[in-house]
């Protein structure tokens, strides 16, 4: 297992060595890390040791290109995701290629995971996996039979994701689209579910088992307040406060937002002190970092896009690249994640960090000219 954890000093060395390949702005400090504007998502792809190996290679790739920043959760790909990077991070680190300081690890938990591919009788894998060693009970789980946020099942979790990525301290660990549950209990019955998994973090946090946390969603900050599975950033944040105090350690969310998601940025859906913000605005208020999924929207942007992106994102040369420049110059926006398996994807998304990103005047005209 690998000891330690990205830090201000193992993030600022790396951004160092990738001085004379990146523009300026490629990195951004927050919370004294530098973490890279594109980041490497693993949700997508099969559950065969072939895109187990296409993860491996791209990630060491794009680890050799400037991006230090990758997201996984223990579901994705039946815990094949976390295992694959588990992998890439002992080559990387055996072989000096990089330092467990200069790297950010996301994962989540959340969502019930299968165990490297669906086992043949479900309820019996839930059974033998979870209800006989009390780790769930059923009335513990929603969204289906397929969510729980319970402190036992975090705990159990957390140990298997740490196990699967080889690392002592994961850097940030989300909640998995938390917001799920909503459809099936009671508001007020998931603010205890959520407070009850605060604690559990925060607890974490003091043990050295992760270093942050927040919420990994995918409706919840988009919808209107009205909305049955609706988010408020001030009240999760209002929350975390209440337990741990100011020093809380909710400090990041992550929301879809591309040129074809961009509630994130123009929906006011968000109370702050009497004024509705959007959520990157009201983020950038309360000091919460923003991680952006489905930069690609998973893949549809990555060709056809308008003659106009290309006028006013300028010095790219594929649509992919653009799209990925519009996330990571919205105003807000720490990084934008990116689902890549392949070297090839890696190398050509990552030719965009050689470009600063666009200045808001550009990023403006590309709303003026909708
Ligand atoms: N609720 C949540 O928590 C949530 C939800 C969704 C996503 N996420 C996170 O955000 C990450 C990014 O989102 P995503 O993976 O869903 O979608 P995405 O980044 O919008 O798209 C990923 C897809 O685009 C393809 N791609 C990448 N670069 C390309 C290029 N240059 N040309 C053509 N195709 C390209 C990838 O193919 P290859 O794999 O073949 O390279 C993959 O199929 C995820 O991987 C995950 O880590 C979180």
């Amino acid at each position: 297992m690998s000891t330690s954890w990205a830090t201000t000093e193992g993030t600022a060395r790396y951004r160092q060595r990738f001085a004379h390949l990146v523009a300026p702005g490629h990195f951004r400090q927050e919370r004294g890390l530098w973490f890279s504007s594109i980041g490497l998502g693993t949700y997508l792809g099969g559950y065969d040791d072939e895109t187990d190996a296409r993860y491996r290679e791209a990630i060491l790739r794009a680890v050799e290109l400037g991006c230090n920043v990758i997201d996984t959760a223990i579901n994705y790909r039946f815990q094949r995701s976390e295992r694959s990077i588990g992998q890439a991070l002992r080559v990387l680190f055996e072989k000096g290629r990089a330092a467990r300081d200069e790297l950010i690890i996301a994962t989540k938990g959340g969502y019930i995971p299968f165990d490297g591919a669906p086992p043949i009788d479900t309820a019996q894998y839930m059974k033998e996996t979870f209800f006989d060693p009390g780790i769930i009970t059923p009335a513990d789980l929603a969204g289906g039979g397929w969510h729980c946020m319970t402190p036992a099942y975090l705990e159990h979790q957390l140990e298997r994701s740490r196990e699967n990525l080889g690392l002592e301290c994961i850097d940030i660990y989300y909640l998995h689209n938390p917001e799920q549950q909503l459809g099936e209990i009671p508001r007020a019955a998931f603010t205890e579910r959520l407070r009850a998994a605060f604690e559990f973090l925060e607890a974490k946090v003091r043990e050295g088992k992760i270093r942050m946390y927040g919420v990994a969603t995918w409706n919840g900050f988009r919808q209107s307040p009205k909305a049955p599975d609706y988010l408020s950033l001030r009240d999760l944040i209002d929350l975390a406060r209440d337990i741990a105090g100011i020093d809380h350690h909710f400090r990041v969310i992550q929301l879809p937002y591309n040129l074809g998601m961009l509630e994130a940025l123009g929906k006011r859906n968000q109370p702050y002190d009497g004024e509705m913000l959007s959520t990157l605005e009201a983020a950038a208020r309360l000091g919460i970092i923003v991680m952006t999924s489905a930069s690609l929207l998973q893949s549809q942007l990555a060709r056809g896009l308008p003659a106009f992106v290309s006028e006013c994102l300028s010095g790219l040369d594929t649509d992919a690249q653009r799209a990925i420049q519009f996330v990571r110059s919205t105003p807000g926006v720490t990084t934008a994640l990116v689902g890549m398996s392949q070297v090839s994807h890696v190398e050509e998304n990552l030719k965009t960090a050689r470009v600063p990103p666009a200045p808001l005047e550009d990023f403006l005209k590309l709303f003026q000219k909708r």
